[in-house]
Parts: C-alpha cells; structure tokens; sequence
C-alpha cells in the first residue's frame, strides 16, 4: 500500500483531522512523529497507538518556534530515521469580524497556519532534495478557495497555503520527485471552533452552520491516507472533501 514503515511527521496531531490521521496511518505501517503543544493528548494517542500494534513517538512541539520543529524533525530522525511524509496540520481558526479588531488573533492565525507551514518545510525540504524522494501534505480548506464574512484573514492564511502548495508541486514534483499534496476540508466536527472569541461572529456562526452535517475527522483521514498510499508515481495534487449538505 506504499505506506509500510513510511516515517510520517504529522503536526496538530493532539485533536481533530490530525489525531485521525495518526490513527489511520500508523494502522497500516507508517511510524508516525506526532506534534502539537498539548503532550498529555499526544501522549495518550501515542500509547492507543502503540496498543493497537503501531509505532509513534510524541513530541511537544509549537510550529510558531522553529527550535521546536528542529527538535521535532531531529527526534524523528533519530528514532525512525528520515521524514519520508510530512503533514502539515496544525492550524487555528479564531474567526472574527474585521470592524471588531481582533489584530492579535490575525496575527496569530497568520503564525501558526502560514509561518507554521513554513518552518515546518524548512526542517524537512533539504533532506527530500537530497534523497529525492518525499511528499508533503499540507491541509488548506475551502476557505482557501472562497471568503465569507468573518473569515477574511482565516482565509488569507488557507489561501496562502493552497498557493505555497502549487508553487512547492511546480518546482518539486517533476526535477526532484517530490509529490506536494493539498487537502481542503469543508466542514469538520472538531475543536477548531473553540479559538473563536468575537461573540457577534459566533452568533451569526452558529445559525449559519445550523442545518449543516458536519463530517468526521475520521473523512479527511481517508482522504490523507489515499493521497498517501498511491504508488510513488501517482501524484494526487488537491482534494476538496465536504459533506453533502454543505454547497
Ligand atoms: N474542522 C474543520 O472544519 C476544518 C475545515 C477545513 C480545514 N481545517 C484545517 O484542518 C486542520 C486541523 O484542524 P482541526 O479541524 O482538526 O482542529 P483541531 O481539532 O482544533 O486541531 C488543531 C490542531 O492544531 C494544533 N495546533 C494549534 N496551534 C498550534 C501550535 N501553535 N503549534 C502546534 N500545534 C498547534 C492543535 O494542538 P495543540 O493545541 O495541542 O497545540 C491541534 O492538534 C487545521 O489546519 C484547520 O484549519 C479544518
């Protein structure tokens, strides 16, 4: 299945779309690096991880700081060897109305979901280069291919993500056989929406997200796992996944 041992990095893995990626990918062979800043949730996945057969180390991790991700890719390295897939994940989603002001969270959003993408191919780029051979994921959204109101700068930072994917696929896939792959959830049922201070949004938020079925993070990790596990020369550039009951 192409996935066999793989040593997969995958950031954000303490909830959600990463927790269920971990799962689904240690199932069936890879050995997986797991990062996020909470380590008893990481910890905790590790040892279910572990009891169900597979292998995974945990490490505490912010992606805002690159010694961290130095950190996280060394351990990697030295317990199962060079990253062969990296998951870029980790990510907020603190939704607010501009006229509110909420400049901190913008920033933050833009650290984490951008300048958290970009340490993280920082660490692992050279080395795919080198041996000609990796594949990174990065996890965009269908906010990186449409605005609504509330999510301008959420979706700056998806759209931004979506664009560094096409640019990485371009100068990677062909002259370094590399694959480059972006996922772009819709709706998900997961504690992304936890970050969302701005009281206004959440109430127009939540009617509009009223009628809607979510889908499970266990959905985006199918659609990991499928880009993943193709052959090396089968290059799944982006998947859009939504519910049904999402337009
Ligand atoms: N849920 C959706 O509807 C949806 C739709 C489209 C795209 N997405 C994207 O999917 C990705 C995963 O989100 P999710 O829905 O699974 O939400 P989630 O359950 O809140 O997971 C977010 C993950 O990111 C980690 N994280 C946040 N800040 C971090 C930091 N500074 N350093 C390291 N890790 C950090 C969190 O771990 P710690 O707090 O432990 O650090 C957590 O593991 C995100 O990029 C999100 O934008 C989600």
């Amino acid at each position: 299945m192409n996935i066999q041992d793989k040593v997969i990095i995958i950031t954000g893995a303490s909830s959600g779309i990463g927790q269920a990626t971990a799962k689904k990918l240690a199932r069936d062979g890879a050995k997986v690096a797991l990062a996020a800043r909470r380590k008893d949730r990481l910890d905790e996945l590790k040892k279910d991880i572990e009891e169900a057969g597979g292998t995974a180390i945990a490490v505490e991790v912010d992606v805002t700081k690159r010694d961290d991700i130095k950190k996280l890719v060394q351990e990697t390295s030295s317990a199962f060897g060079p990253c062969d897939v990296l998951v870029n994940n980790a990510g907020i989603m603190p939704l607010s109305y501009m006229k509110n002001m909420h400049v901190d969270e913008w920033l933050k959003m833009v650290d984490v979901n951008v300048n958290g993408v970009l340490h993280c191919l920082a660490e692992t780029l050279p080395d795919m280069v080198e041996r000609k051979s990796g594949h990174i994921v990065n996890i965009s959204s269908v906010a990186g291919r449409e605005v609504s109101p509330g999510g301008a700068v959420y979706s700056g930072t998806k759209f931004a993500v979506r664009a560094i994917s096409d640019g990485l696929r371009q100068e990677l896939s062909p002259k370094h056989n590399i694959r480059v792959t972006c996922i772009e959830p819709g709706a998900v049922e997961t504690e992304l929406t936890d970050s969302i201070t701005d009281e206004e949004l959440m109430e127009d938020f939540k009617s509009s997200m009223g009628e809607l079925d979510f889908l499970d993070s266990e959905d985006i990790a199918n659609a990991i796992h499928y880009a993943v596990c193709e052959p090396n020369g089968v290059h799944i550039n982006e998947l859009q996944v939504r519910p049904t009951s999402q337009g």
